[in-house]
Parts: structure tokens; sequence; C-alpha cells
């Protein structure tokens, strides 16, 4: 079983969209095993997306990712890296797939509603950024029988 980073960002939170992004979640049969609301700091966002530092959108989007509240969550299950980056869809909205997140939810690439790590490296790197290992609960779901072969 693999674990990713996911986040609701300012806008999605903003639009009442939480529910959505967790229901395709939770639906797919990927479990969620931390889930928080809260306010990012602007050092957080910084360290989040520093692979992005030198870019000339690093300054707005470090100014959206902290203009409001997030949902931050730990997403486990096979592939969960991959089918996240699949639920979400392509960076760009425009470009982004309907029956996506983004492809069904937005339009501009500087509020793109969702987050989600890109690697393994990623995941890791992401999830001790935003959680305390006691944060993650380890449990099994009812119906994993039936998800998985
Ligand atoms: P994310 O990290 O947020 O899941 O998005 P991503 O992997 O699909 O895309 P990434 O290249 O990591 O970019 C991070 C976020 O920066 C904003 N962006 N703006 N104006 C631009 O050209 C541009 N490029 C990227 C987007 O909000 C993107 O999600
Ligand atoms: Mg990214």
């Amino acid at each position: 079983m693999e674990q990713t980073y996911v986040m609701v960002k300012p806008d999605g939170v903003q639009r009442g969209l939480v529910g959505e992004v967790i229901s395709r979640i939770e639906k797919k049969g990927l479990k969620i095993a931390a889930l928080r609301m809260n306010f990012i700091s602007e050092a957080t966002a910084k360290e989040h997306y520093g692979e992005h530092a030198e870019k000339p959108f690093f300054p707005s989007l470090i100014e959206y990712i902290t203009s409001g509240p997030s949902v931050s969550m730990v997403v486990v299950g096979k592939d969960a890296i991959k089918v996240m980056r699949t639920i979400n869809g392509a960076t760009n909205p425009v470009e982004a797939a309907p029956g996506t997140l983004r492809g069904d939810f937005a339009l501009d690439i500087g509020r793109n509603v969702v987050h989600a790590s890109d690697s393994s490296e990623a995941a890791a790197r992401e999830i001790a950024i935003h959680f305390e290992n006691s944060e993650i609960v380890d449990y099994s779901r009812i119906d994993e029988v039936c998800i998985y072969e």
C-alpha cells in the first residue's frame, strides 16, 4: 500500500468542494488515514512548494495557498500516488479531462482546487511537512475485501 499527501486548496474550500473531493477519494476505494483543516503558514507553503522557488509564478502560488484555510489529507491505497494524480487531472484545468476534479471544477491553473504528491519521494516529504506520525491513523476499511483481489 502507498501513502500520498492530498490538499483541497483554499479555492476548493471556499467553493464548498471539500465533500466532493473526499467523496471521490472514498468511492474510489482509497482510505483517508489523516485529515485536517488549517491555514498553511507562509513558511510551510514555501517548504511544500520548494521545487518551484525559482519559477515566476512562485510568489502568487504562495499567496494563493496561504489565502484561506485548506484541507490536508494522507490518502492510502494501491498505487495511491498515481491514482490521486489521475483523480485530480492535469495541472492546467483547460487541459484536464472531464471526470477529473480539475476537469469538472476549475478553469484557471492558478485556481486548480486540489494538490496531490507527484512521486513517492514527494509523498514522504510532504506528509512529513504537514503531519506528525501520531496524526496518521492505522485502520482497515471493512470493504477492503471487496476492493482488493
Ligand atoms: P500541485 O503540485 O499543486 O498538485 O500541482 P501539479 O503537481 O499538478 O503542478 P506543479 O507543476 O507542481 O505546480 C504547482 C502549482 O503551481 C501553480 N502553477 N502555476 N502559472 C503557471 O504557469 C503555473 N504553473 C503551475 C498551479 O496552481 C499548480 O497546481
Ligand atoms: Mg506539484
